[in-house]
């Protein structure tokens, strides 16, 4: 491809003299905005089509302009074409082969269109296809929790609240309130995808154009539910990237918390499950080390999802309408913002379907820490007729007797727990193992085997459904 020292072939009227290097190097974006190459010859090929089919163009420029477009795509396709910097940006570099291979017709390509509204097109098709592709990934991770979940509806574990033990819950129950996160980010994504799917091209500059235009033709084509309805709005705003670096930061929120309990639950200390060879790293000094670095940097790329946010934010706010260079900087935030999700979320995806875990550590650790003591005032309430805060206090007293003789609730005398309150009964035992603790959890979303295995078929349907709640049957 030619390339001039002297003018740009685009504005070459206006200005004498070439850009000065620093002004190319700032300027330039095509070192990263020729990732929008497909997009963006897909923008012209339907807005060529529709050229022609509104009289605007001849069907013969129009073809050839199709054709000189598609060698240019299978150019690229390849890695055979040479970007150029000095031409600026994708658009600038593709407009220039066309001319090159076909002529001054690809110079009525751009009729009825303008850079901004062309952009604005190519980035929103590339969002909204990524968005896809997030969706996608969230599904097969949601659908490894569930299978994971249903294995695991009965093995019990410590529950946490400051990362103290609690009260016992099971591990299937733990992994569908990650399904509940992730489905919440499915039903964002799809949500983002239907504000998205709407296509500025046509909006020309800012005000629309004179020239015959049918917008709603475009967008059918490029696979648009209708064209946007403002071309000021059109060319400006870039809330659809937003929303995708909003919901990739709260996804990535979701899974750096997994990602930390994992790294917890992986350490000898509480030894809850090991992670596969796949997943984990040795040390070149410690051999007996086996390290999650996976699940570590998964956690670590959430700061990256969440910068990204907020330096779009930060580009974003106080712009004036309508188009402004500033808006150029929306698209390495977003690229970078996306691969990285996706790494994340395959890296996790994998880690959870390979876990390999110890179900005698987590039903030890469950029984640990007068998990049950709950349950035992809860029993007070229901069979001695008690008022919660009195129970609350006489669970205290056994809690403080068995710290006492450091052993565990269930282990204590009938004799010694009736001496703290004579309406204990034999009965007490009952609820003290953390199975029964569990299996009485029956309350609607509880951590009951049953009422989690109604959540897995829950899910089950929901997701076949789409991930919306609505009726699902
Ligand atoms: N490279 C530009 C961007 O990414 C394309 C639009 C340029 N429009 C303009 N009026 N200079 O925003």
């Amino acid at each position: 491809m030619s390339e001039k020292k002297a003018s740009n072939q685009m504005w070459g009227g206006r200005f004498a003299s070439g850009p000065s290097a620093v002004m190319e190097a700032i300027n330039a974006s095509i070192g990263f905005d020729r990732k929008l190459y497909a997009e963006d010859i897909r923008g012209s090929l339907a807005h060529a089509a529709m050229l022609a089919k509104t009289g605007i163009l001849s069907a013969e420029d129009s073809e050839k302009i199709a054709r000189g477009l598609n060698t240019i795509s299978s150019k690229m396709d390849e890695g055979r074409f040479e970007f150029s910097k000095r031409l600026e940006d994708i658009h600038m570099n593709i407009e220039a082969a066309l001319a090159e291979l076909i002529g001054p017709a690809a110079g009525r390509l751009h009729t009825a269109r303008s850079r901004n509204d062309q952009v604005a097109v190519d980035f929103r098709l590339w969002v909204k296809e990524e968005t896809q592709r997030v969706a996608a990934a969230l599904q097969a991770l949601i659908a490894v929790l569930l299978d994971r979940a249903e294995e695991h509806a009965q093995t019990v574990m410590p529950g946490f609240t400051h990362l103290q033990s609690a009260q016992p819950v099971t591990f299937g129950h733990h992994l569908m309130a990650y399904v509940e996160m992730f489905g919440r980010d499915l039903w964002r994504v799809r949500d983002a995808i239907e504000r998205m799917d709407e296509s500025p091209l046509g909006a020309a500059a800012l005000a629309g154009t004179g020239f015959p235009i049918d917008r709603h033709m475009t967008a059918k084509e490029l696979g648009f539910r209708e064209p946007t309805r403002n071309s000021i709005d059109s060319v400006s705003d870039r809330d659809f990237a937003l929303e995708f670096l909003a919901l990739a930061s709260i996804a990535g929120v979701h899974l750096s918390r997994m990602a930390e309990e994992i790294v917890i639950w992986s350490t000898p200390q509480f030894g809850f499950v090991r992670l596969s060879d796949s997943f984990s790293t040795g040390s070149s000094i410690m051999p007996q080390k086996k390290n999650p670095d996976a699940a570590e940097l998964v956690r670590a790329k959430t700061g990256r999802l969440n910068g990204h946010l907020v330096a779009l934010l930060t580009v974003m706010k106080g712009l004036p309408l309508a188009y402004s260079k500033d808006m150029q900087e929306d698209k390495e935030a977003v690229f970078d913002a996306a691969e990285t999700l996706d790494l994340m979320l395959a890296a996790m995806t994998g880690m959870i379907g390979d876990l390999v875990v110890n179900e005698a550590a987590m039903k030890k650790a469950a029984g640990a820490g007068y998990s049950t003591a709950t349950d035992l005032a809860d029993w007070l309430v229901r069979e001695a007729g008690l008022p919660f805060r009195e129970a609350h206090h006489v669970t205290g007293r056994a809690v403080a007797l068995a710290e006492d003789k450091r052993c565990g609730l269930e282990k204590l005398p009938l004799a010694e727990l009736q001496a703290i309150h004579p309406a204990i009964t034999d009965d007490v035992y009952s609820v003290l193992s953390v199975r029964n603790s569990v299996r009485s959890r029956t309350s609607f979303g509880g951590t009951a085997p049953s009422e989690v295995r109604r959540q897995i078929r829950y899910w089950r349907k929901r997701l076949k459904q789409g991930a919306r709640p609505g009726k699902v049957r």
